[in-house]
Parts: structure tokens; sequence; C-alpha cells
């Protein structure tokens, strides 16, 4: 899909988006979108961006060096479509004096629906029950049929306190649920005391929760954060959720954590890698419950995401400051791409 103008700034779209953010895209510029449902293989990305000045980004695009070569000198932005931004090497951006946007706030309390809904998929065993039905096994009502554990009441341990996190503990206090959270900075009083969240190191996060639920970025301290030994340290009743990044569970221990009963049950929004491979061993476990990184996908959710992706594409390329930059320290240095005509 190509908006083809020569006059205007050229930019790379590597997917189709809500129209809320095509719009002003092809108002604007001389903008190509790659049109398939599956991301653009890596040389042909490295080919759609040679000469762009802005690209819209995808948590399935990788933007390292070689990406930002192969754009060339003229590209003054890389906004991406997620408010994580593990895909791309930003100290590279910021060295070349290239913004990174990404898309914070709006996808908050739809990533927390979906959390809550994991956990309580997991805790009551929704997908099981659908199967059972669907295989045709409901011949009555069964007083031991598909038991599950409670999630009212029950204590909740949040770890990485951001936004998302917040946005659960609000819905948690819905449920009558002891919040536990832990995160690097504990947060001032005035706000994790009405969320009624009580900050602890992570030991005592994990050894008191019932139910754990991931909202860290992916940095090189949190990849495999939940691993064998963590698993272990948590109560065998426990149910965790993951809607943060895959590689933040070691996805081998949770098989066996899950397939021993060293914890009861997984709820993952993403997994490690995207896809999970159809034959990985964690799909053949009915206490695993795996959905594709659809955590902000609402209809409303993906509209103001597109939006958001567009204002700071169109913000970069005309050489304004980006409304959400993740580097704002290019602004502070003499290299950033800013100013001028775009091409
Ligand atoms: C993000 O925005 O980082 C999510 O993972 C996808 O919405």
């Amino acid at each position: 899909m190509a908006a083809r103008d020569p006059g205007r700034p050229r930019v790379f779209v590597s997917r189709r988006i809500p129209d809320e953010g095509l719009e002003p895209i092809f108002a604007a510029c001389d903008a190509t979108v790659w049109p398939d449902e599956l991301p653009p293989p890596r040389d042909e990305l490295l080919r759609a961006v040679a000469g762009c000045v802005g690209v819209l980004t995808l948590l399935t695009d990788r933007v390292d060096d070689e990406f930002l070569d192969a754009a060339g000198p003229g590209l003054r932005v890389v906004s991406n479509f997620a408010v994580g931004f593990d895909n791309i090497d930003v100290d590279a951006c910021s060295r070349r004096g290239i913004p990174v946007g990404n898309t914070p706030g709006v996808l908050t309390d739809t990533t927390a629906d979906l959390a809550f809904a994991l956990m309580m998929a997991a805790a009551r065993r929704l997908p099981e029950g659908d199967r059972y039905v669907r295989a045709g096994k409901w011949r009555t009502w069964g007083p031991m049929l598909l038991m599950g554990v409670d999630v009212h009441g029950a204590t909740l341990g949040i770890v990485g306190f951001g936004r998302i996190g917040q946005a659960l503990a609000r819905r948690a206090n819905g449920f009558g649920m002891t919040i536990l959270y832990h995160d690097v900075a504990r947060l001032p009083d005035e706000v994790s005391g009405p969320l009624g969240a009580t900050h602890v190191e992570i030991d005592e996060l994990l050894a008191r929760s019932d139910f754990v639920s991931l909202h860290v970025n992916l940095t090189p301290e949190t990849r495999h954060l939940i691993n064998a030994e963590t698993l272990r340290s948590m109560k065998r009743t426990a149910i965790l959720v993951n809607t943060s990044r895959g590689p933040v569970v070691d996805q081998a221990a949770l098989f066996e954590a899950l397939r021993d009963g060293t914890i009861v049950a997984a709820g993952l929004d993403v997994t490690d890698p995207e896809p999970i491979a159809a034959d990985d061993p964690l799909l053949t476990l009915d206490n695993c419950l795996v959905v594709p990184h659809i955590a902000s996908a609402s209809r409303a959710t993906r509209g103001k995401m597109a939006e958001m992706a567009a204002a700071n594409l169109l913000a970069g390329v005309r050489g304004e400051r980006l409304p959400t930059p993740v580097n704002p320290e290019v602004y502070d240095r003499p290299t950033a791409r800013l100013g001028g005509a775009g091409r």
C-alpha cells in the first residue's frame, strides 16, 4: 500500500495499522505500508527503509545499527507502535541523534484488563472448561468438576509497578485482594496508599502471593527473572500471569514447574519466542493458558496507539519534538536530527 508523492517526506510503515494512524500519515507523507499480515523479512525491511525520513515500526521489527545504516543519514525518527521498545537499540538511535517514540498511557487500562482476565481464566480454568464442553464431555453438573481457585480475597503480587501494574491494582481492589508490589523504585505513599499496595522485596512477594503478575520492561536485569529458582520460591498454589515480555520468564523452567506442580497454573499473553512454536511443550499442558500477545488489542486502544504513533512519526519528520520520546536526551545534543525541510 503506498501513497507515492516524491515531493513529500518518504516514510515506511512496517504493517497496516488502524486508519486513525494511516490517514494522517498518508495526508502528509510519501508513505509505503507493508501490506502483508506477517512482518517484512529482514532483507525486505532493510530495502524498504532505505532513504526514508521516518519509519513506523512494530515490536516485530529489530531496529539496530544495521537497520539505521540501511535507512541512511536522512532518517529523523523511529516511531514504535507499542509502549515497549525492547525491539529497538535506543542507544544506537541516540548516538545518531534520532528520536524514538512509543505509545505510553493509551493502552494501560486495556492491558490491565487482559492481565486480570488471564488471572480469572487461569484461576477458574475457563479454557479447560470450554474445551471440555466442545469435546462433548459435559454430561451432568458435577460437585468436583473443574474446581479452581478464588481470585477474590487472594493475595496479588505485582512485579513492576508502573502505569499498567497500578491499573491492575485498581482492578484487584474491587476483588478485595491484598496487593503486594515490587519495583526497583519504591513509590511514594501518596501513590501506593490509595491503591492499597504494599512494597515488598521480590523474594517476599513471590513467597506470599497467590497470583504473580509481571509488568516489567525487558532488560538484561529482568530477562529470566522468573526461573527455576524463583518458581520454586512461589506457593505451590500460585498462578503466574505474564503480559510484559516473553523472555522475562524462563519458559523451559515454567514448563517443568507447571508439569511438576511447583506452581498451579499460568496465563501468558507473551512467549519466548513469539509466536510460540506449535510443538512447545507448554502447549501440551492444561494448566497453561496462552494467548497471542493481544493485551492491548481492543479496537479503541489500537486506534489510539495508531494515532499516537503517527503523531510521533509526523513530528519527527517535521523536525519537531516527538510528543512521547523514549530518548529525550537526543534533544540536548547538537547531533539531534531536527529542523530543515523533509525530503
Ligand atoms: C506494547 O505496547 O508494548 C505491547 O506489548 C503491545 O501493545
